[in-house]
């Protein structure tokens, strides 16, 4: 397995398997790598010849307040878990590689970006589709693939890919949760026992309303409502619990169509998020 920091490195690397006829793979991550990544990896090696990790803390997607210089960071044991799972190479960049002193461009995707996430953390798609397209640049990847926990972020990724006619298909992969159902998460690490254990009332809810929709429950606010008295009995703070198009994120008063049930919800300091497709 090969480690890449620079731009050229990366892409030399890119071009010389696509002369030899290689399709090549990008999974984008921030590290810390958990059972999710992998299964990301995986799929990576199903659909490619060639299975790239990227590895990067992207500071434009965190806010001011938000949890930047803490974000779990642990090269040496991602590396190991990128080797043990066949990864052909880590792209690793430091900022100063990814961001020019007076870097000045962004991509600003308009309309999904807004809802969710987008309500308390304003930039934080701008930071995400920014940094997405300059690795589908560098890594020149046939394919990519994102985790359905961050369903939204998938959706923008893929919005902003068929809006830039960017030449890079977006694969999406099912969310992996701990035996406990817990989400797998890099910011479960952030969680005191206690916490930890009050954390499981959001996937609780989750699978609860799941099961609830699987029995004939269409309604949003029932729906809504199996997750907020969960999450309240764990005395989670709710950030937001939704029902909305899996497709356009607009709320949806039935789940009688593709519908996602998503919410984020603090234990502690931790904004966690979790999500079911329902449909
Ligand atoms: O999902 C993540 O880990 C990040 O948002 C991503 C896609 C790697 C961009 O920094």
């Amino acid at each position: 397995m090969e480690v890449f920091r620079t731009v050229e490195e990366m892409r030399a690397a890119s071009e010389k398997w696509h002369a030899e006829g290689a399709k090549v793979a990008l999974v984008p991550t921030m590290g810390y790598l958990h059972a999710g990544h992998i299964s990301l990896v995986s799929r990576a090696h199903e659909l490619a010849d060639k299975v790239v990790v990227s590895i990067f803390v992207n500071p434009t997607q965190f806010g001011p307040t938000e949890d930047l210089d803490k974000y779990p960071r642990d090269f040496e044991r991602d590396s190991a878990a990128c080797e043990a799972n066949g990864v052909d190479a880590i792209f690793a960049p430091t900022p100063d590689v990814m961001y020019a002193s007076d870097f000045s461009t962004w991509v600003v995707e308009e309309k999904l970006s807004k809802p969710m996430c987008g309500v308390t953390r304003p930039i934080h798609f701008r930071g995400v589709c920014t940094v997405c397209l300059k690795l589908f640049n560098i890594v020149r990847s046939d394919v990519a693939i994102f985790g359905r926990k961050d369903a939204q972020q998938a959706l923008i990724i893929q919005r902003m890919v068929r809006d830039l006619n960017v030449p890079v298909e977006i694969v999406t992969s099912a969310l992996v949760r701990e035996p406990d159902n817990l989400a797998m998460s890099s910011r479960n690490r952030y969680l005191s026992p206690d916490e930890r254990k009050r954390a499981l009332s959001l996937s609780r809810g989750i699978l609860a309303a799941e099961a609830a929709w699987k029995a004939g429950e269409k309604d949003a606010q029932a729906l809504i409502g199996i997750v907020k008295k969960s999450v309240e009995e764990g005395q989670g703070k709710i950030d937001y619990i939704v029902l909305n198009s899996q497709d356009t994120l607009e709320p949806l008063q039935k789940a009688d169509k593709p519908a996602l049930l998503a919410a984020a919800v603090y234990f502690g300091t931790t904004r966690l998020i979790d999500n079911v497709f329902l449909g």
